[in-house]
């Protein structure tokens, strides 16, 4: 497939990732996999306590790799969780990181056979990531595989967030 084609299975929304009726979820999620704020937090709640009651058993995720639920309440059949790095300034690994848990993510939805997946924008909340470089990652990991896809969504909270992955994909797909 050229590029041409592997962009035109990309889309950007704003909205929450809850709700969309996609193959796969991801989270962004910390290493205790238990919850927490953010997208995590909302994943969480709509999905219900079965998925705590789950990743209880998990052992945790390291840092850049990918763990796979099922959905439980939410429209989604399944979530994966994911780890992104916590951004220290880019010096300590951080863009290895953030790729590795967009590949490892893929990889593993392609594993389970998923055709539509959907992700938040990984590491740029209250891990810091600067949004524009993660984006780069983002959108670079997910063309890599979109060939194996019928649709990978990014899928922002905030106008400002989706405008950044349109410049993104822009810049990477003309
Ligand atoms: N739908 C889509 N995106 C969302 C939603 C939602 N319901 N809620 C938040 N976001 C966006 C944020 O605006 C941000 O752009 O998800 C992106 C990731 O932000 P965080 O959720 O803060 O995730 P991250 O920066 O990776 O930090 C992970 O935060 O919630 C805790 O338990 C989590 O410790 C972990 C850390």
């Amino acid at each position: 497939m050229n590029r041409k084609d592997a962009c035109s299975r990309l889309s950007v929304c704003t909205g929450d990732i809850t709700r969309l009726e996609v193959d796969a979820v991801v989270n962004a999620a910390n290493n205790s996999l238990l919850g927490g704020g953010g997208v995590d937090g909302a994943i969480h709640k709509a999905a219900g306590p079965e998925l705590l009651d789950l990743a209880r058993t998990l052992g945790g995720c390291p840092t850049g790799e990918a763990r796979v639920t099922p959905g439980f309440r939410l429209p989604a059949r399944w979530i994966i969780h994911t780890v992104g790095p916590v951004w220290r300034g880019g010096t300590q690994g951080e863009p290895e990181l953030l790729r590795r848990a967009y590949r490892n993510s893929l990889q593993l939805a392609l594993d389970k056979g998923v055709r539509t997946i959907a992700f938040p924008a990984i590491s740029t909340g209250v891990y810091g990531y600067p949004k524009v470089p993660a984006a780069r990652i983002a959108v670079e990991s997910a063309l890599e595989v979109a060939a194996q896809f019928e649709r990978i969504l990014f899928c922002t909270y905030s106008e400002r967030d989706e405008a950044v992955y349109r410049q993104v994909i822009e810049e990477l797909c003309t």
